[in-house]
């Protein structure tokens, strides 16, 4: 059983269209895959045409009694179950700052599912406080989407940084470049320089592509709606190097 994060400090980064995507690319190649919606925004639900929770008694991950098995939803796709968004994810951070072992709440609202399945995608909200704690905790792995602009870079740095200082290995993270623009000069340049000169950048990058945009209005995975487009590609080489180099054995192998 792996987890691995879609995560970043930022939002708009391409995590909800990579989690997506990754997810049931996994489930295609026979992972049993579990998506968890954690954005109250609820996009990755809204992908797999699946109701966010809104009633006030459906806790999610916040705790109550209902077990979290409970709330999980089958998506069009074989092998690929949600966890849908739940209103009262908008909370977390706060309720987890509240109670005992704070910074492994996730970790263990979780426990419970990780024998059903081969592997957890986590689809994160930006954020960089508890919940972030938390997010880093649950998972095996944390995924990086960066815009190659100035201030995505920044914004990557300061993350290496504050996962380091949460004691995660370097080795357990890792950046892709996404929403890539070829033909913009400042986009090879920082990509350049942030390979050069930070480790854990993985080779397959996802370029800005329409067909990535109008997700939202196939309102399913790129690879399902067009498999042959070159997002399609672009993502199946994302989860081939993935599959390559982070999926050490011994710590599940999806
Ligand atoms: N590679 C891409 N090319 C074009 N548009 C993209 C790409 N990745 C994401 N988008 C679009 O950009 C917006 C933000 O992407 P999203 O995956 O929701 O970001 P995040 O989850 O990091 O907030 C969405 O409208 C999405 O459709
Ligand atoms: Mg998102």
């Amino acid at each position: 059983m792996t987890t691995l994060a879609l995560y970043s400090n930022k939002g708009g980064v391409g995590k909800t269209a990579a989690a997506v995507n990754l997810a049931y690319l996994a489930a295609q190649s026979g992972c049993t895959t579990l998506i968890a919606d954690l954005d109250p925004q609820g996009s990755a639900t809204f992908y797999f045409r699946v109701k966010p929770k809104l009633k006030r008694k459906a806790r999610g991950l916040v705790g109550g009694k209902r077990p979290l098995e409970r709330s999980i939803k089958a998506t069009d796709f074989d092998n690929l179950d949600l966890l849908p968004a739940d209103f009262s994810h908008r909370n977390l951070d706060i309720t987890f700052d509240r109670r005992n072992r704070r910074k492994q709440r996730l970790d263990i609202a979780l426990k419970p599912l990780r024998r059903n399945y081969d592997l957890i995608i986590l689809d994160c909200p930006p954020s960089i406080n508890i919940l972030a704690e938390n997010i880093v905790n649950a998972s095996d792995h944390v995924l990086v989407p960066v815009i190659p602009t100035t201030l995505s870079a920044r914004a990557y740095k300061q993350l290496l940084s504050f996962l380091r200082e949460n004691g995660r290995s370097p080795d357990r993270v890792s950046a892709f470049f996404s929403m890539v623009e070829g033909r913009k000069k400042l986009h090879r340049l920082i990509m350049n320089s942030l390979q050069t000169r930070s480790g854990g950048i993985l080779r397959s990058a996802i370029p800005y592509l329409s067909q990535i945009e109008q997700m939202g209005l196939h309102r399913e995975p790129v690879p399902a709606s067009a498999p042959r487009s070159r997002a399609a590609h672009s993502y199946r080489a994302l989860w081939a190097e993935i599959q390559e180099n982070l999926f050490v054995q011994g710590r599940g192998q999806p």
